[in-house]
């Protein structure tokens, strides 16, 4: 039988509301926690645990016809991939952040200096906005460690409660972007599935309407 594949973030913060609000639409999984694949009981669907980062390059491929997906992963590795339906939860920040004691007052005062970052297309698109140039490092996590270390003058990366910011001695200067979690679907699905999504996507539509 065909089936409608979601892509879910396997392990994070996305993780747990992503089930939630699949449970809401009525979706409901046997949930072997290593499993990486599961197919619901009442939808012909299954759902795909995958690492965040490698979910735009499996929607572009068509591997899965669907995500539930971060807006900051796309905006820096799936642009051209389309959100059909912005969720409400996971909201969070891009942010650029200095320590405690620097004068920097926004990206544009790190003209010609070193930003640690695991965002470097979004980093990237902002510099260029400005016309300014800056020597990206390339981090996959504990970012705000960078500038305590000497790596870097500052610092491009999430923020949602702020914490670890002012934990590691950091204050946020500019906010780049604005996130929260999305459904987006493969610019590969077929018109079968996308009828599928259809269904699934008005189902998120009256969760989302009865949240507010
Ligand atoms: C994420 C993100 C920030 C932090 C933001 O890191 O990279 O560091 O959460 O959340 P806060 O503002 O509520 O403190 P995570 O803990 O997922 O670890 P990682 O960066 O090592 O992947
Ligand atoms: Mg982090």
């Amino acid at each position: 039988m065909n089936k409608l594949k979601i892509a879910v973030q396997k392990s994070g913060r996305l993780h747990d509301d992503s089930m939630k609000i699949l449970k809401e639409i009525g979706i409901s999984v046997d949930n072997g926690k290593d499993q990486l694949k599961a197919s619901a009981r009442n939808f012909p669907l299954e759902i795909f645990y995958l690492r965040n980062g490698d979910i735009p390059q499996y929607l572009r491929d068509g591997v899965v016809d669907a995500a539930i997906i971060g807006e900051n992963v796309l905006v820096e590795k799936g642009d051209d991939i389309s959100i059909i339906e912005r969720l409400g939860f996971s909201k969070c920040k891009v942010s650029i952040a200095v320590p405690k004691s620097s004068n920097a007052k926004s990206l544009k005062d790190l003209d010609g200096k070193r930003i640690a970052t695991s965002y470097p297309n979004t980093v990237n698109q902002f510099l260029d906005k400005d016309g300014i140039k800056a020597n990206l490092h390339i981090i996959n996590g504990s970012v705000e460690i960078a500038p305590n270390i000497g790596l870097a003058d500052g610092i491009c990366d999430i923020v949602s409660s702020g914490s670890t910011l002012f934990k590691n001695g950091l204050k946020e200067i500019e906010v780049l972007l604005k996130s929260e979690a999305v459904l987006a679907t493969s610019p590969r699905i077929s018109t079968e599935n996308q009828t599928l999504i259809d269904k699934i996507q008005f189902r998120f539509q009256s969760v989302i309407k009865g949240r507010e």
